[in-house]
């Protein structure tokens, strides 16, 4: 089969779990014994068949590293949970632009290497997939790099939630070159924004009035520190739409990273309230603490979305796939409930769906 290229944007906690999960799962088979993966193969490939070719980044810890080293440097505090050999891939150093502001440079020292050509490196490497993996406020660093794909001829997944994928302007930019474009923002596999729609989906299927809900949560990786002081108001913009997608209805919602917890490491902790009325008006209350780690939770919908987004590649597609963005991201282009954007996955893969 052949290799799924990819450039990473970015080689904070998320790409760390990411390049450690295609090890992981290098050898995973649909009926073997399988945690957190769920699906070894999607869109037609493996996870074996990712292939990272380059990464960038802009700290002194990381820059200059080969990529299996540089996944584990400060400030990253993800878990391992798998030994990198290493990859050949030298992380460049990438333009600054708004990458990293006063909170974040307390963690970081920023190398001073010279700015790599980005698009050089791009074409060179041959890379087919960029995936940006920047802290959640980096706009203008964002831009820069959505650019540089357009120019180098690279479909485009967009992690953070800087509107890209659900841009019309940027849509229509990669949809003239016949390039893909993803995002924006990774829902993860069990973090509190699914588990939030889950629990207000379960409420409506069983009568319940949904009156008032908030979930907030809390952590200590180097993204709740920028989401914590520069990306506050974005997240729970974007975090509280998402939400209000499974409820039919208006009701006062709140979804929002509110802590930064320096001891936390890339633990989160997330709490969640919901009053409701059911049955003649009697009143029901749910309150849920939920513990899980953020790298390793974004891990299984980006091993899809890349596998997606190739599969998009190769029909010569371009713009905004509707569906991947639906079923991985929380900030899509066309917004949906969780079960549609599933059909809406299944049907693109079948290709009974264009995008
Ligand atoms: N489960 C998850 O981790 C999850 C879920 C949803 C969204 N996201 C989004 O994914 C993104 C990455 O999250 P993370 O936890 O890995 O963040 P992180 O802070 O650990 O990593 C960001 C990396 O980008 C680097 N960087 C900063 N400016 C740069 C520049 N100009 N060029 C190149 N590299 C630069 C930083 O040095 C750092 O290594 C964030 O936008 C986050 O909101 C993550």
């Amino acid at each position: 089969m052949e290799k799924i290229k990819v450039a990473l944007i970015g080689v904070g906690n998320c790409a760390s779990a990411l390049v450690q999960g295609v090890e992981h799962y290098k050898d995973a088979r649909a009926n073997g014994d399988i945690i957190g993966l769920s699906h070894p193969d999607f869109a037609g490939y493996h996870v074996a068949d990712i292939e990272f070719v380059a990464a960038f980044d802009v700290t002194d810890t990381k820059v200059g590293l080969d990529l299996a080293e540089a996944i584990f440097a400060v400030p990253n505090n993800v878990m391992r949970f798998a030994k990198v050999d290493r990859t050949n891939v030298t992380v460049m150093k990438g333009p600054l632009r708004d990458g990293v502001d006063d909170n974040l440079r307390a963690l970081v020292g920023i190398s001073d290497a010279k700015d790599a050509d980005v698009v050089r490196v791009l074409r060179e490497s041959g890379a087919e997939i960029v995936i940006n993996l920047l802290p959640g406020s980096s706009q203008e660093a964002t831009e820069f790099y959505a650019g540089a794909s357009l120019e180098a001829g690279c479909a485009f997944i967009n992690g953070t939630p800087i509107s890209i994928a659900s841009d019309e302007k940027w849509s229509k930019r990669f949809e003239e070159k016949g390039l893909p474009l993803v995002g924006d923002d990774i829902q993860d596999q069990l973090g509190s924004t699914v588990l939030h729609r889950d629990i207000l989906q379960l409420l409506v299927a069983r009568g319940v009035k949904v009156d008032k809900s908030y979930q907030l949560d809390v952590g200590g990786g180097a993204e709740s520190l920028d989401s914590h002081y520069r990306g506050r108001m974005r997240k729970r913009g974007v975090k509280s739409s998402a939400v209000a997608q499974d409820l039919p209805y208006d009701a006062p919602l709140v979804a929002g990273s509110s802590d930064y917890v320096p001891f936390l490491d890339n633990g989160r902790e997330s709490y969640f309230y919901v009053h409701g009325r059911q049955f003649g008006g009697a009143p029901v209350v749910i309150d849920i603490r939920m513990e899980v780690t953020d790298g390793p939770n974004a891990g299984p919908i980006l091993l899809d979305a890349i596998r997606g987004t190739k599969l998009a590649l190769k029909r010569e597609i371009g713009g905004a796939l509707e569906s991947i963005s639906a079923y991985g991201f929380k900030k899509p282009p066309i917004p949906t409930t969780m079960h549609k954007a599933e059909r809406m996955v299944e049907e693109f893969l079948l290709s009974k769906r264009r995008r």
